[in-house]
């Protein structure tokens, strides 16, 4: 049996609640050989007990998991001082692995880091990882000093950075896509390619999340973290060689090299203004962004980049659209031809379709835009595993493939810092809820 204890500071947080207990509990259930110790750290006034309750209200944790709390103000120095005790007391051995999950604001995690660095390098019979949730700073430079915190008492090799989109089923399929169907990529260049767009468009407002939306807005939610990663796995040459380096750098090399001309729209719903109005009245955070990148890589100059993202849009809609080029001239040129696309649906389902012209039976002088779908939801019945239940299984594993590095972030801020600069002082246009925008 192996034992692993997941301490998750943010206890009492909607992620702890809504994603990492049933992952937790998806992976105990599928595996008899192994157990958790779960303790979440947080300050609301809760026993073991209660904490259990409000976490699975009328029902028992799953057999090989344990829950316990830890009442702790993390911004109160010295409130710490309990934990290692604690996890002494609750840890079952021989331990396999200690897990510190940070799904708090990144403002404490140096706080964290410090009250825990002391275990990173302790017992060498198990691992100790830290898996810390996006957003990572809310700058380059706020990255950079976040960075150094943690590295100051983990190795690179210890610290996940999650960006739960790496763990969805479509874009983790996206090298296996392009790198085994030569169809696609002896075409993967801006010779055929006109335009790429990764779109998460999202049904459902802010939420009771306004006070972190507000300071935070689409940009640095979203296109900083899940469309850049998600773009550079399209994006990305073949890594050199097998092995986490070379991916890591072909992945890192894909966003150094974007570039962003400042063209962008931005936009909030209409009702934003009375969410908000409590706590920033006149906010002019934007809950929807459009806008263009360019790279420098020869593979890709002359093709447009497009990444959009939103709240309160028609309807909740995620995808990677490849837009091939037409043809200038062929023996149909009079004929009105679409360009052949390649969609890779992310969510709700998780198509794939290639969009071509053909005749339709009947028609002789006419061609039509035809799909060819692969829906390998509809094809297959097993369970796609939930994303937070693959970034804990793979953390354990210790497979660092779907976590981001500190290179690649910090490219990606430095290109997210322009982005935001282009529209610190504009006001986002006011746009309908449930309305294509
Ligand atoms: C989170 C953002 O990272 O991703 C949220 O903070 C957003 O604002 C969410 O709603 C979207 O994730 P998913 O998996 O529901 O598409």
């Amino acid at each position: 049996m192996k034992h692993y204890t997941l301490v998750i500071f943010g206890g009492t947080g909607d992620l702890t609640k809504r994603k990492l207990i049933p992952a937790v509990h998806a992976i105990a259930g599928k595996d008899p050989g192994l157990s958790f110790t779960v303790l979440g750290v947080g300050r609301k006034p809760l026993t073991d007990e209660s904490y259990r309750e409000f976490l699975l209200p009328g029902q028992t944790p799953h057999p090989q998991v344990s829950i316990h709390y830890l009442i702790a103000d993390i911004e109160t120095p010295g409130s710490l001082d309990g934990l290692m005790p604690r996890i002494a007391g609750i840890e079952k051995a021989p331990v396999s692995g200690r897990v510190y999950y940070l799904a708090t604001s990144y403002t404490l995690f140096g706080t964290i880091a410090a009250s825990i660095g002391a275990d990173s390098r302790g017992d060498e019979s198990f691992f100790t990882r830290i898996i810390a949730e996006k957003p990572f700073g809310s700058d380059r430079a706020s990255f950079k000093k976040l960075n150094r915190e943690l590295r100051t008492f983990f190795s690179e090799d210890q610290i996940y950075r999650a960006d739960h989109y790496l763990a969805k089923g479509t874009i983790d399929n996206i090298l296996r896509t392009r790198f085994s169907n030569p169809l696609f990529e002896s075409v993967w260049n801006s010779r055929s390619i006109a335009r790429i767009t990764v779109a998460v468009n999202e049904a459902l407002g802010v939420g009771n999340r306004i006070g972190y939306y507000d300071q935070t807005g689409a940009i640095k939610d979203m296109v900083q973290n899940h469309l850049l990663q998600t773009l550079s796995l399209v994006l990305m040459n073949a890594p050199g060689r097998p092995g986490e380096t070379a991916f890591r750098k072909a992945k890192t090399d894909a966003i150094k090299k974007l570039y962003f001309r400042n063209e962008i729209r931005t936009g909030q719903y209409r009702g934003y203004q009375e969410e908000v109005k409590n706590i920033h009245p006149g906010s002019a955070t934007e809950t929807f962004a459009e806008l263009s990148l360019y790279s420098k890589e020869r593979r890709w100059k002359g093709t447009e980049i497009v990444l959009r993202t939103g709240k309160m849009l028609k309807k909740r809609e995620a995808l990677i659209d490849i837009e091939f080029r037409k043809d200038p001239c062929t023996p149909y040129c009079s004929f009105d031809i679409s360009p052949n696309r390649l969609t890779l649906h992310i969510q709700p389902l998780q198509n794939v379709e290639l969009a071509i012209n053909t005749t339709l039976p009947g028609e002789k002088v006419a061609l039509a835009p035809v799909k060819m779908t692969f829906c390998p939801t509809c094809e297959f019945t097993a369970n796609t595993p939930e994303s937070y239940e693959v970034i804990l299984k793979e953390c354990l594993r210790g497979d660092k493939r779907l976590f981001m590095c500190d290179k690649e972030l910090d490219d990606a801020w430095r290109l997210t810092d322009k982005i935001l600069a282009a529209v610190r002082h504009t006001v986002p246009a006011t746009y309908e809820p449930g309305e294509e925008f």
